[in-house]
């Protein structure tokens, strides 16, 4: 039995994971939450769990006396907690500054203290961009080259527990994953944006000429790959997770999504792009696959998204409530900058 320390888990990735552990890892007997429900934080998404087995403490990663005890008490911490839309990080990279970096420094401080084990989630957006027609794809060592404000605190929170592992000998994976998707995730995000947009009758809004690539994964596969890391990963290795779908553009996927919510493949407007827009992203997931055995499990032949972004249209459709008080909000700031 062991206990579990997940950050951010009040958010996107981090509720799903938690609902992951619940539902398939019983070996956690508890499980606590960290998170400041910023905006993009939710109680409601850990609705309906057990609370003899989750607890929610609201608090900061960068409190470090809360994280101190918060560490002390658990035996292993999964570090989900970040500001993560580059859009925002562009209107004001400081919160990004303090959680990013700041947050993750006071969480390796207590690991240090405490001899505790880590892992942290990180970004394939560490590696910078592609050339739209540039086969490769990132590796572990592939060299860092941020472009945003979001991505470089990601890269360089990265490059802090690496440095904490070597100089330290802290017991720490990272994981650098590919665009998610699925139930839960913010609606200022692209998919369900556009999906809580036809539900609210509006347009479907797709950046420049949505020629960009983004390596699309269903979130429940990134955080089967979080857990085989926790069980079989090396302590100091990073490991790169994504679905082989670097050949799908932004214009597929939202052609794909208004198929699918019964509208013609081309009903969305191109709105104003985003500045300094990535070109490609595009993940070689080799050694995840090989040393520890992880395999997607939603794929299909055609864009390896059909089944996933039908599920996701479902669960945005049946749950109006979760995201139709934040709408207004969301589309009143993309408006101000023409999107
Ligand atoms: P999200 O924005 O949906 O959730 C982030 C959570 O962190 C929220 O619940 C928020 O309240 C919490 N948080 C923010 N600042 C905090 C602070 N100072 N202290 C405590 N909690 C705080 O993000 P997400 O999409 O779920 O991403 C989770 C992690 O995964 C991030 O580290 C992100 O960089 C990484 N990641 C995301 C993607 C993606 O496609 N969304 C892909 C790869 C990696
Ligand atoms: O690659 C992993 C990253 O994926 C994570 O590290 C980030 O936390 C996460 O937000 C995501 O970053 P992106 O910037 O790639 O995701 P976003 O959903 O904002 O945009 C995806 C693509 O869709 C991008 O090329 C911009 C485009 N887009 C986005 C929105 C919101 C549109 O065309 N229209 C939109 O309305």
């Amino acid at each position: 039995m062991s206990t579990l320390l997940v950050t951010g888990g009040a958010g996107f990735i981090g509720a799903n994971f938690v609902r992951q552990t619940v539902a398939q890892h019983p070996e956690y007997d508890r499980v606590t939450v960290l998170d400041k429900l910023t905006y993009a934080g939710n109680r409601a998404n850990l609705a309906g769990l057990p609370e003899d087995r989750v607890r929610l403490v609201v608090g900061d990663i960068c409190d470090a006396d809360l994280v101190d005890a918060l560490v002390a008490d658990h035996d292993v911490v999964v570090h989900f907690a970040a500001e993560s839309h580059n859009d925002n990080s562009l209107n004001d990279p400081s919160p990004f500054v303090e959680t990013n970096i700041l947050g993750t420094y006071q969480l390796l401080e207590a690991v240090r203290r405490h001899d505790k084990r880590l892992h942290h989630i990180s970004t394939d957006e560490v590696f910078g961009d592609l050339e739209l027609d540039d086969p490769n794809r990132f590796t572990e060592t592939t060299a860092y080259a941020p472009s945003s404000p979001y991505s470089a605190t990601k890269a360089g929170s990265d490059h802090l527990v690496r440095a904490w592992v070597r100089s330290f000998g802290i017991r720490a994976t990272i994981s650098n994953c590919s665009n998610n998707y699925g139930p839960y995730q913010h609606i200022e995000k692209f998919i369900p944006r556009q999906i809580t947009n036809i539900l609210s009758g509006l347009a479907p809004k797709l950046y420049g000429t949505g020629e960009q690539v983004r390596d699309w994964i269903h979130v429940d596969d990134h955080n089967a790959a979080v857990h085989r890391i926790l069980d079989a990963g090396s302590l100091g290795e990073t490991y790169i997770i994504g679905a082989d779908n670097d050949h799908v553009n932004n214009k597929t996927v939202i052609s794909l999504i208004c198929e699918l919510m019964g509208l013609g493949a081309d009903a969305y407007e191109h709105v104003a792009d985003r500045p300094g827009h990535d070109l490609r992203y595009a993940m070689d997931s080799t050694k995840l696959r090989d040393e520890l055995g992880w395999a997607p499990q939603y794929t299909d032949t055609e864009t390896g998204m059909r089944a996933g972004l039908e599920q996701t249209i479902a669960w945005y459709s049946a749950n109006r409530d979760w995201w139709q008080p934040a709408k207004a909000d969301v589309e009143a700031t993309y408006a101000k900058s023409g999107q």
